[in-house]
């Protein structure tokens, strides 16, 4: 059996993204796989958030993972402070990265244009911690988006240099996993390549969005003013626009406004109203039981803490094994 290793950072609501991304992955590999699914908090730490926003999101994840279908008799889920083991690994692991190869990081160097005034040092060895998340479990696959490509591949670097360093064939080497094998992105509703919490709150639909919210923002979605001769390329944001439908809607559906455009007949408006409905369908009942889970503040509890007890469990094996590699022996 595989084992599945993956997390998503607690900085606000899940989006489809998150969920096309990541989020159905994790939901379809707990049926066959051994998996440990985790709400990256430390991770987190790199934004400053203030503590209550910080324990409320990472609340909101938890719900929002059970919400939408992860089943905690079937995937461990828990929180990664709570198995503060994954520290140490990332620690032993950082003494063979090198501070070069994570200066060339693409998402690194995008913080460091983005934030020059909190370029902080959790920045740079983000994807040492991510590393440790995931060989921590030795993990074979890892659903992410495409965005994480990079920070899987470094993973694979390091895993190999310990296993080169130490003559051992200790780590696997674990691969970016996606069921309908391409990783995707999901685009934004503002024209943006990339639905993102992080770049922009408008360009999102949350899996915690009541249906009126979600059609207020489909209709306000950036769009264009019509082709006006057939086979003219679609616009980005109006390209988005059809990636979405593709994501949420029946491919009739999908066909039909492709036609529309196609012979220049399209009405933006019609799209987005049909848009907006096949959204509500999807995220209504994941809504729904969002709604429902915020009141069972004794169940989270329980999922979390059972969770944090078999992840450590599996932790504390590899980080006993890696200290013995390494020669950190007991006198
Ligand atoms: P954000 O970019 O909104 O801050 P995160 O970085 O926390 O989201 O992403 C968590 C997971 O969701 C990662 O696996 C990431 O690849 C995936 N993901 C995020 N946004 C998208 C998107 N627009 N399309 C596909 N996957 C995404
Ligand atoms: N870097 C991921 C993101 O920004 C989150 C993450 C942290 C992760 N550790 C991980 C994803 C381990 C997969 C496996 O979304």
């Amino acid at each position: 059996m595989d084992r599945v290793n993956s997390g998503i950072r607690p900085t606000g609501f899940l989006h489809l993204g998150n969920y096309f991304g990541a989020l159905r992955n994790f939901i379809k590999m707990q049926e066959e796989n051994e998996c440990f699914f985790f709400i990256a908090d430390y991770h987190s730490l790199t934004t400053h958030p203030t503590p209550l926003d910080l324990q409320s999101n990472v609340r909101n994840i938890l719900i929002e993972y059970i919400a939408a279908g992860l089943d905690p008799e079937k995937a461990t889920i828990y929180v990664q402070s709570d198995v503060p083991q994954v520290c140490e690994l990332s620690l032993l692991l950082s003494m063979n990265v090198y501070v070069g190869e994570l200066q060339r990081v693409a998402s690194f160097k995008e913080k460091v244009r983005r934030q020059p005034d909190n370029v902080n040092a959790g920045l740079l060895t983000y994807p040492v911690l991510m590393a440790a998340d995931i060989l921590l479990h030795r993990a074979d696959k890892v659903p992410v988006g495409k965005d994480q490509e990079q920070h899987l591949e470094m993973t694979r670097d390091f895993a190999q240099r310990f296993n080169r360093i130490y003559k051992h064939e200790y780590f696997k080497l674990p691969v970016a996993y996606n069921f309908g094998s391409e990783l995707v992105k999901i685009p934004g509703l503002d024209g943006s390549t990339k639905m993102s919490k992080s770049d922009n709150e408008n360009s999102c639909i949350y899996l915690a969005d009541a249906p009126d919210v979600i059609r207020k923002k489909v209709m306000k979605a950036v769009s264009d003013s019509g082709p006006t001769e057939p086979g003219q390329p679609k616009t980005q944001a109006v390209e988005n626009l059809f990636q979405l439908m593709k994501a949420v809607s029946s491919p009739d559906t999908l066909q039909y406004f492709e036609e529309q455009y196609q012979n220049c007949a399209i009405r933006y408006g019609d799209m987005k109203k049909q848009l907006a409905a096949d959204m509500t369908a999807f995220v209504q009942p994941v809504y729904e039981r969002i709604l429902e889970l915020r009141e069972k503040d004794d169940y989270i509890r329980k999922v979390a803490r059972e969770g944090a007890e078999r992840a450590r469990e599996s932790a504390a094996k590899t980080i006993k094994e890696v200290r013995e590699i390494i020669g950190i022996k007991p006198f």
